[in-house]
């Protein structure tokens, strides 16, 4: 298969460009601000605001689909920065999709739990009703909307809050911001009415090439298989890694000085991609362990 990644220098997306690797595809993968490399690998230029820019790489990569992992993933800078949120989520999906169509190419979309409001109480399915709460929610079901207009057989993933090493650039995730503060010794601050279900980017990664190569079509959740508040992620990084949960304190979304709002309940299931694929999302505990296995030195692919 050949692949083209964009926004190979996120959390996801260096994870996508590995797995990619590792099954043997032939993959380019494209980043914004930082040029980093994988291994030796270069990574070429993107904005996918820029339509010109956008056709021309899929003009020459001419792969034979698209992951699209890249945007403006920090909610409060969609909210202070609307314009720029539509621009990059939007109207650069807009860009990407229009170019896949033209050239017959399958777009994969990665979308997010934030386009429900939260007031379920249980997981999310794919037919549940959008309701997005925020700028950058509204942009991420935007793009959902234009990468499925473009073609129906198109895929979009919708995942949870991330997790796992960053081994390109220093971009902290939920997991490793807790980790580095207990590590210290300072107590952290864990909101125990925001519920989601952590998702461990490099088995995300295993899900979505599979979703790609079985051919899915449509909406799916990929999300870790447990649900639960940052107070209860904060107790069982620190179980994991043999750190005091004495310095976990309980606290509330009411306090914080975040901008965007956020669901309180943003529970995904992710029954059908199970179902489809044969497989099972990983536990918050074995992505845990998972990265306590593996250091966090950068990546290295082979030639
Ligand atoms: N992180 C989460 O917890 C989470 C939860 C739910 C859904 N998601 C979704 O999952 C996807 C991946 O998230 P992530 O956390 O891996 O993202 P991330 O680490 O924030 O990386 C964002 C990527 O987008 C690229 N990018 C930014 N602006 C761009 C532009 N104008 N044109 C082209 N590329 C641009 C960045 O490139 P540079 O770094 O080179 O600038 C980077 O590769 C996103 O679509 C996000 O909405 C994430």
């Amino acid at each position: 298969m050949r692949l083209l990644i964009i926004g190979g220098t996120g959390l996801l997306g260096q994870y996508l460009v590995l797995e990619a690797y590792q099954r043997g595809w032939e993959v380019t993968a494209t980043y914004h601000d930082n040029d980093a490399k994988i291994g030796t690998r270069t990574l070429v230029h993107m904005d996918v605001r820029n339509e010109g820019e956008v056709s021309e790489i899929l003009r020459s990569v001419r792969p034979e689909a698209v992951i699209l992992a890249a945007g403006i993933t920090d909610l409060d800078r969609c909210e202070t920065n609307p314009q720029e949120a539509w621009e990059v989520n939007a109207e650069g999906t807009l860009n990407v999709a229009a170019a896949c169509k033209l050239n017959d190419i399958k777009l994969l979309y990665i979308s997010t739990d934030a386009v429900f409001n939260g007031q379920k109480r249980e997981p999310y399915y794919e037919f549940d009703t959008p309701d997005p709460l925020s700028i950058y929610a509204q942009t991420k079901l935007e793009a959902e909307r234009i990468t499925l207009d473009a073609d129906q057989r198109n895929i979009v993933a919708r995942i949870s809050l991330l997790y796992g090493w960053n081994r390109l650039i220093d971009k902290e995730n939920f997991v490793t911001w807790t980790l580095s503060r207990l590590r210290a010794g300072e107590m952290v601050n864990l909101f125990e009415d925001r519920r989601t279900c952590p998702t461990y980017a490099p088995h995300c990664a295993k899900v979505l090439l599979k979703l790609l190569d079985k051919e899915g079509q449509g909406i799916y959740h990929v999300a870790g298989a447990d649900c639960l508040d940052r107070y209860e992620m904060g107790l069982k990084v620190a179980e994991v890694f043999d750190l005091p949960s004495s310095l976990c304190r309980r606290a509330s979304v009411d306090d914080s000085d975040l901008i965007a709002r956020r669901g309180r309940y943003l529970c995904l299931s992710s029954q059908k991609v199970e179902a489809e694929l044969d497989i099972r999302m990983m536990s918050f505990e074995d992505g845990l362990k998972a990265m306590q296995s593996t250091d966090s030195s950068r990546v290295d692919v082979g030639d």
